[in-house]
Formats: C-alpha cells, sequence, structure tokens
C-alpha cells in the first residue's frame, strides 16, 4: 500500500491495473449495493479502500460475518479512481479470502480510541494499531540512519558482548547471570554455586560472577583502539529500580568510540549524528511524521526542523549551575556545584533557558562521573558531556577516556574499584594508548524525542520495567 500511495501521485498512475493486497480488516461496511472493506497492511498508515460487489467471488464471506475488524484477508482487484475524498485510488474487489478469522466479540482493538495504558496490556496486538506501527516504522528508519550515519563517516560496527564481568559505570545497577537446569520432573531450577556454605548466585556464570552489561563502551574502546572509529548498537540492561517515563531496565544503546580524538570531536560527532538521523526521519517517513505532528506532539516537525538547522547551545556544567542559581527557581532537589543535575534542571535548561534547543553540557566534576573519564588540568572536573533536549532530558552521554595508565589506575584505586577485573582495559593505556572519546545514545529516547511520545514503553515493542517481562 505505501507503495501506490506513498507515490508522488497517490497511486493513479496504478489505474487499470490489477493489485493483491494482503493485510488486516481496520473496518468493512456493508452497503445494499456495495461493501467497502478497509485493509491495512502495516507498509503505512493508509489503508486500502476495497469495494466490493455481491456478485464477486467471495462475497459469502461478507454474508457469514467473517470480514470484522482484525481478521486478515487477501483481494485481488483492479486499481479503480476512488469517489471519495479521502483517497485517490480505490481497488474493485474481483476475489476475497479470508485468512484468519477474528471474533468481532472479543478482539480487543475496536474503532473506539483506547489508552496507551491499556494497550501496554496487549503488547501483542499494539502493533495493529496506528500510533504504534508509525512508532515502529520510525524507530526502524531511526536505526537505520543511525548505520548509515556512522558507515557513511568510515566507522565499523562492532558487536560488544552482552554478558560480562565488568561494571563499566560503575554504578552497581547490574543484573546478574545464573544458570538454569531442567531436574527430574522437569521443572526448572537454579545451579546452586557454594561459598562458605551458603548460595553465591554472583559466582554462577560456570563458575564465574557474570552480569548483563550496561554498556558495551570498554569493549568498544578497545576497538577504537585497533581499528579507530567504531560503533557499537545493541540491547544493554540497568537494574534501576526507577519507574520513569524515561528508564527501561532493557534499552538499546548506540556508542560510537572515536580514536585519535578528544571532547570537541566527541561533541562534534554527537551533533552531526543526531542531526543527521532526524533530517532521515523528517526526509523519509513524512506521513508518520504528520501524523505525530497532528496527533501526538503538535509543532513536532517544525521544532526538529530546528534542530537540524540550528546549532546546539554547548556550556560548562559550572555555567549551568550559575545559571540555575540565578534563574531563582524553587527546584525539589537543590542546585549546588558538585551535585548532580536532576531532570527538573535539566527540563529547565533545555525547555526555558534556551528556548527547546538541544544542550551540551560538558567538564562535569569527577565525582559525579564514571571512572573512566579523562580528567581536567584543574583536577576537579572530568572532560564528559551530556546531550540533553526538551521534554527527554538527557539523550547522550559521553566523554573523552582517560588514555594516562597512571591517572587512571590512581582514579580506580581511589574509587576502591578492583583493578584486576579491568587489566584488559589497561593494557590499552600500555600498549599505544591514544587520546580517544566516545559517547553512548539511548535509542528509545532518540525515539521518544523524535516521535513527541512521552512514555518510552511506548516507543519498544516489548518494554522491560519493574515488574513487567511478559510478552
Ligand atoms: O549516560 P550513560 O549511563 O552512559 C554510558 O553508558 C556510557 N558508557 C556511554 C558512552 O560513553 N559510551 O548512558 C548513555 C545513555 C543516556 O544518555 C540515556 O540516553 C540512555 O543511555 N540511558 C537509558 N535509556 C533508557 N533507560 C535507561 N535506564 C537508561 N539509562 C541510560
Ligand atoms: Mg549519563
Amino acid at each position: 500500500i505505501e507503495e501506490l500511495k506513498g507515490g508522488p501521485d497517490e497511486g493513479l498512475s496504478w489505474v487499470g491495473k490489477g493489485l493483491t493486497v494482503r493485510g488486516w480488516v481496520r473496518t468493512c461496511r456493508v452497503q445494499s449495493s456495495v461493501t467497502f472493506i478497509e485493509v491495512n497492511d502495516g507498509s503505512c498508515l493508509s489503508n486500502m479502500q476495497c469495494v466490493m460487489t455481491s456478485d464477486v467471488e467471495g462475497y459469502d464471506q461478507i454474508e457469514s460475518g467473517a470480514v470484522t475488524t482484525g481478521a486478515s484477508v487477501l483481494i485481488d482487484g483492479t486499481v479503480v479512481p476512488s469517489q471519495g475524498a479521502k483517497q485517490k485510488i480505490e481497488l474493485k474487489v474481483t476475489q476475497l479470502v479470508v485468512i484468519g478469522r477474528s471474533d468481532p466479540t472479543s478482539y480487543p482493538i475496536q474503532k473506539k480510541r483506547v489508552t496507551r495504558e491499556f494497550l501496554r496490556s496487549i503488547a501483542h496486538l499494539r502493533p495493529r494499531t496506528n500510533t504504534f506501527s508509525a512508532v515502529t516504522r520510525v524507530r526502524n528508519a531511526l536505526a537505520y540512519a543511525t548505520h548509515k550515519f556512522f558507515q557513511e563517516n568510515g566507522f565499523v560496527w562492532v558487536s560488544s558482548p552482552i554478558i560480562t564481568a565488568s561494571d563499566c559505570e560503575g554504578a552497581g545497577e547490574q543484573f546478574c547471570v545464573t544458570t538454569m537446569i531442567q531436574n527430574d520432573n522437569f521443572t526448572v531450577s537454579k545451579i546452586p554455586a557454594t561459598k562458605d556454605g551458603k548460595i553465591d548466585w554472583s559466582q554462577d556464570f560456570f563458575g564465574k560472577p557474570a552480569f548483563l552489561t550496561v554498556s558495551g563502551q570498554l569493549n568498544g574502546e578497545t576497538y577504537a583502539c585497533a581499528l579507530s572509529d567504531i560503533y557499537t548498537f545493541g540491547p544493554t540492561f540497568r537494574a534501576e529500580n526507577s519507574n520513569t517515563s524515561r528508564h527501561l531496565a532493557e534499552f538499546w544503546m548506540i556508542e560510537p568510540e572515536l580514536a585519535f580524538a578528544d571532547l570537541n570531536d566527541d561533541m562534534a560527532c554527537a551533533t552531526a549524528y543526531l542531526q543527521y538521523v532526524v533530517k532521515y526521519v523528517l526526509e523519509n517517513c513524512k506521513e508518520d511524521m504528520e501524523f505525530f505532528n497532528t496527533w501526538i506532539e503538535k509543532g513536532i516537525i517544525n521544532r526538529l526542523n530546528d534542530v537540524v538547522e540550528k546549532s546546539f547551545v554547548q556550556l560548562s556544567y559550572s555555567d549551568a549551575i550559575d545559571l540555575l542559581i540565578k534563574s531563582k527557581k524553587k527546584f525539589e532537589f537543590p542546585v549546588k556545584w558538585g551535585l548532580d543535575l536532576q531532570s527538573e534542571h535539566e527540563r529547565y535548561i533545555t525547555e526555558q533557558a534556551f528556548g527547546g534547543s538541544p544542550v551540551i553540557i560538558r567538564d562535569y566534576p569527577k565525582e559525579i562521573k564514571a571512572f573512566y573519564m579523562r580528567q581536567n588540568d584543574d583536577a576537579k572536573t572530568v572532560a564528559a558531556m551530556d546531550l540533553l533536549v526538551p521534554r527527554v532530558g538527557e539523550l547522550i552521554g559521553g566523554s573523552q577516556r582517560e588514555e594516562r595508565l597512571d591517572y587512571l589506575e590512581a582514579r580506580l584505586e581511589e574509587l576502591n574499584l578492583n583493578k584486576e577485573i579491568y587489566w584488559w582495559y589497561l593494557d590499552l593505556r600500555r600498549f599505544g594508548s591514544v587520546p580517544h572519546a566516545g559517547f553512548g545514545l539511548g535509542f528509545e529516547r532518540l525515539v521518544q524525542f523524535a516521535t513527541g511520545i512521552d512514555n518510552i514503553r511506548d516507543v519498544i515493542p516489548f518494554p522491560r520495567t519493574p515488574g513487567s517481562a511478559d510478552f
């Protein structure tokens, strides 16, 4: 349907041609002389209006009530100009086959508008709705554009492991990997690993501790220090028990790593990348973006056009703190040099202080950032950057990495981190170390930003949040 209706003439050049449509019935209206069946095949928001008279093969299916909302059908016909105002073409049906019936009394997606909360409880059927099919296509386009951007710029895609022993962010928010076996009566149980007579689940990956990765960065760095620019793009996991509209326990992250690069190169890459993918969806997902502009967030297309065309605001963490203090706004959380910015602060900065532009904040206090970030000459801050956008808040977190062995070892010691676990990471600083930098972009937050969808649970097919791992 997209191929026909998405074309410049909205399908008129197909008039007179034969066509087979396979899809799901959205509505079926039986009138005295003709029946109108609206079919959607998921390729776009538009349905194909199929017009059927009672002499056509398969009309008995209409009479028997088999053509209901949600049923899957195969319809052959001829493309004809449409009488209706809503579309240029329609299909004059020559044959109708119902492939899979859909009981109208229990099919949960009826024409009336349903809430997104309700749709989360039927995550297996929600892709049949306009909102979720549009989100899914835009998500796909963003993923494609991501690969396109990095490939066109000479980056190599590296697959980082999902099971790992190291905690990249050092925040202790990892899920532990444990082994399961089936015993004689086919119930599932864990293999107990014992330590001092107690079960020690942290030893459970074949006798060693292992976790689900929070970030592919450290592994990515090893490849950047050999192949030059690389990127990862895969699922990552955080065991933070936060129930917000921007946090998932399982989310996808894009992590480029640039060799022979500093923080300025990193920020330039993040800016170019974000502008590229936003531009890509504006140009290639027009119908879906119009839908979001009308139904989800009014004006989003104009705002995204600005993102593509205007340069981003940059300021230091210290200046951001000053700005927040001078704003005299009553924030719930304290504003003080040395404390992390909370989402209310980030919102103020992006939405009010700089009128909706993306903002990059750099040079954060080292105490609130991860161990691997490069120390600045002031010995108080690190070469870190966060890119904030309106509504979503932190979209990107990145930094220049500490490439000096002595500094890195000292920092690990300071933070009481186990140097043995990071032996391979330290090796990169022993053998041909180079300045390098990178960032991580939360892919679901990017989809939120591009579509205007306010809850992160609604931009990933099967959201994983505390208490929800069905489907
Ligand atoms: O700021 P974070 O924790 O940075 C890192 O993981 C670095 N290792 C990245 C790097 O330099 N290679 O996470 C990066 C981004 C955040 O800015 C946010 O967009 C997203 O990942 N993110 C989440 N998205 C959804 N749910 C969560 N729980 C997220 N935690 C982080
Ligand atoms: Mg961060």
